[in-house]
């Protein structure tokens, strides 16, 4: 990730798969944790939008991908978590954030999409709430407020999110849902579409889904960049 006069060399594309999590010195987080965010998403976000020394959060930071990242990038960075992971990953709820106004330089937060996914056993895990139920997105809405709170003006927040299709409930914009929610308290600086190439399960089970209910793999996650103003 380092071009000959050693200055970074910024990725321009946006492939989720690109680079996996064991690209520089060291592994990053785990890639067999259930959501784990590949590395090189937020390499190119420390890249673009901090510099040696910055303060870095994840409110929500599962494995501890991004305490990896920026430890060997040169960042300080705080990882909470509702259910930690390991011990460098400090205990708490993203709905209220122990940390002082206006302290913080880049924050960067891969939350839960709805409940398709088991991370926890822990009662406040925001992954037990359905997307289908209005309860998920007033609880997204505390934790954009933590973060809006902590940041420093004319600093990014990077929120990673994708949408939801159950046969029940048909499709549902989590995406959109949670950009519309962000807008009112952040500027958007970009909306980039992270495309998981090669995430498939092995069994094909929802190639066979997608044809049996007639719906389109989407394969791709939204990274939303907004800045506090
Ligand atoms: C998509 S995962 C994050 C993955 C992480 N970026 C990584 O690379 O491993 C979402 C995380 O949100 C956490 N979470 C859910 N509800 C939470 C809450 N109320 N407060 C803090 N963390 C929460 C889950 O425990 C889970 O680890």
């Amino acid at each position: 990730m380092k071009s000959q006069n050693d200055k970074p060399v910024l990725e321009p594309t946006t492939l989720w798969d690109f680079p996996k999590q064991s690209y520089g010195n060291t592994q990053k987080g785990d890639w067999k944790f259930n959501g784990v965010t590949p590395a090189g998403v937020i390499w190119n976000m420390l890249q673009r939008y901090t510099k040696v020394g910055d303060l870095i959060v994840d409110p929500m930071c599962g494995s501890g991908t991004t305490i990896d990242v920026c430890k060997e990038e040169g960042r300080k960075v705080i990882g909470y978590d509702i259910a930690p992971t390991r011990p460098s990953i400090i205990q708490n709820d993203a709905r209220k954030i122990p940390l002082d106004d206006n302290s913080v330089d880049m924050i960067f937060v891969d939350s839960p999409y709805g409940d398709n996914v088991t991370y926890s056993s822990h009662l406040d895990c925001i992954g037990k709430i359905s997307a289908e139920k209005e309860d998920f997105y007033q609880e997204l809405e505390k934790v954009a407020k933590e973060i809006h709170r902590i940041l420093k003006e004319g600093k990014v927040v990077g929120w990673v999110i994708g949408d939801h299709w159950r046969s029940k409930s048909g499709f549902i914009p989590v995406g959109i849902r949670i950009y519309q929610m962000l807008e009112k308290y952040f500027e958007p600086v970009d909306v980039i579409c992270l495309i998981r190439r090669h995430q498939r399960s092995n069994t094909n089970v929802w190639e066979q889904r997608a044809i049996q209910y007639n719906f389109y793999l989407r394969g791709f996650k939204y990274l939303f960049i907004m800045r506090k103003v």
